[in-house]
């Protein structure tokens, strides 16, 4: 078993940056680097203000850096210094070619693994931290043993990542569990225990899973399908509430209570987002097809449909409730990241419903407190149209607060749960002030205290609840 005391990390995002941060943060003992071919990315990593926004994560850093923790763009030499290799770049779903729409672009995967190869002048353990396809470990093995000399050998393990973003530094320090698979060799087994090793300087044994390096793959998959899928099916069950009268934060929780069941993961809002969910089950739909196991995939699939139906029945009902037209109405939009407490805009709720108001010729003002305003621009620009931008700004504006942003609104709609829109939280009354009447708002995110707003004067519509339920 191999006593790992230096780490590289290659890939310094959103899970290589916190992961590999909070290692070396309980890990004194180990020389941590994060590498990235982003120069942009690792100047930030290196400054103070950091590339990603994630509640603990400044802490963590500023603690560690420059003593155990490293962000560099030298890919070779943090390779050949390492003990162990986490890979943790991006596997996005592929855009073209074969399995187009569905399939993750492995390319990320490949390039960093032929570096290693290339690189390399003694033996690695090197980690799968993406989220890959079940089987990735074995082409990841052939590339590494046709490129490799000599008589160095490479031990792969899979090691996927479970925190949530704006949750990363907490569920790093405090895992539900730690997952590592391995080849049942006896090198494989032994380089599980390396890396088990590392994680059991805070993480408790029992939390430590070890399994087969297909089971790990495949969990992680799965784990994130099951996760979306709750999330669908009380989106669905919102739709029978609007429909019934049934209120779905009282169905959620009669349903959670249930301990078989459980309360987490059924809210019911606008559609799930993040880089992840979507991209996740789209890869194991087509992991089925590939299986020749139709119905398997329309199963998963249908997870996603229920999510894109979400986003339309909201944005339907926001414009047949302004008199079926928001043409040259302005539309206030809070919060674009696509949940609380992140920057994040990866498969935000609420690009499809902007880019969906602005076909509709309204005009939209946006207001995030996390999103850089550039990244709301990149987000709605339409690839191709040359002088896009400049229609974009006259059709939106980015606003520095909600107030600014719901002034002479005809419409307020909440996108992101951030807490500082609670009812609470927020001047309701001075936004109804400022509002062309009547006053919509329309909550995605069973944020507010309905029946407050509604003693403003707001006319009021929330997800999974009916206007009229309790009057009949
Ligand atoms: P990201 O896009 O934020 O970061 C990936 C980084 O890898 C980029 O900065 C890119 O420049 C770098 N990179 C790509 N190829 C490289 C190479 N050959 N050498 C050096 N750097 C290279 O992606 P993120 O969100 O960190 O995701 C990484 C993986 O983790 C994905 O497979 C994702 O599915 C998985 N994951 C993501 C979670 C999340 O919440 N974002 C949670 C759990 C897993």
């Amino acid at each position: 078993m191999v006593d790992v005391k230096s780490i590289c990390c290659i890939g310094a995002g959103y899970v290589g940056g916190p992961t590999c941060a909070v290692i070396a943060y309980k890990c004194h003992n180990i020389k941590v680097t994060i590498v990235d071919l982003n120069q942009a990315r690792i100047d930030a990593w290196n400054s103070d203000k950091l590339p990603i926004y994630e509640p603990g994560l400044e802490e963590v850093v500023f603690d560690r850096r420059g003593k155990n923790l490293f962000f560099t763009t030298d890919v070779d030499a943090a390779i050949e210094e390492a003990d162990l290799i986490f890979v943790s770049v991006n596997t996005p779903t592929k855009k073209t070619g074969m399995g187009a729409g569905m399939a993750a672009d492995l390319a990320y995967i490949e390039g960093a693994t032929r570096r290693i190869a290339e690189v390399a002048t003694r033996s690695k353990i090197v980690v799968e931290k993406s989220t890959v396809p079940c089987r990735t470990a074995e082409s990841m093995r052939t590339i590494l043993e046709a490129n490799s000399t000599g008589s160095i050998h490479f031990d792969i393990l899979s090691n996927p990542e479970f925190l949530a973003e704006g949750t990363a530094i907490k569920d790093l320090l405090n895992p539900d569990r730690v997952l590592i698979g391995a080849l049942q060799t006896p090198e494989g087994i032994s380089a599980q225990k390396s890396l088990a090793a590392v994680y059991q300087n805070w993480v408790p044994e029992d939390r430590v899973i070890t399994t087969n390096l297909w089971s790990s793959e495949l969990s992680k998959l799965a784990a994130n399908a099951l996760l979306a899928q709750r999330i669908s099916s009380i989106n669905a069950l919102s739709a029978i509430c609007e429909a019934t009268g049934a209120d779905v934060d009282e169905v959620a929780y009669a349903c959670g209570r249930d301990s078989r069941l459980g309360s987490k993961f059924l809210k019911a809002s606008v559609g799930f987002g993040g880089s992840c969910f979507q991209k996740d089950i789209l890869n194991l739909v087509y992991l089925s097809q590939q299986l020749n196991l139709p119905e398997v995939a329309d199963y998963w699939q249908q997870v996603v449909i229920m999510n894109e139906y979400q986003k339309k029945r909201f944005v339907r009902k926001i414009i047949s409730t302004l008199f079926n037209t928001i043409t040259n109405k302005r539309i206030a939009v809070l919060g674009f990241a696509f949940k609380k407490d992140t920057g994040d805009t990866r498969e935000s709720a609420a690009i499809t419903l902007i880019k969906d108001f602005i076909d509709e010729n309204a005009h939209v003002a946006i207001y995030d407190p996390k999103v850089e305003h550039e990244q709301i621009y990149m987000d709605l620009a339409e690839p191709g149209v040359v002088d896009n931008r400049k229609q974009l700004e006259k059709r939106i504006s980015i606003c520095a607060d909600a107030y600014e942003a719901c002034k002479g609104a005809d419409a307020v709609v909440i996108v992101t749960e951030w807490d500082e829109f609670k009812s609470d939280q927020l001047d309701y009354q001075r936004i109804y002030d400022n509002m062309h009447k009547p006053a919509f708002l329309f909550d995605g995110r069973l944020l507010l205290d309905a029946a407050q707003i509604r003693a403003i004067g707001f006319k009021v519509h929330i997800i999974g609840k009916n206007e009229l339920a309790g009057t009949a």
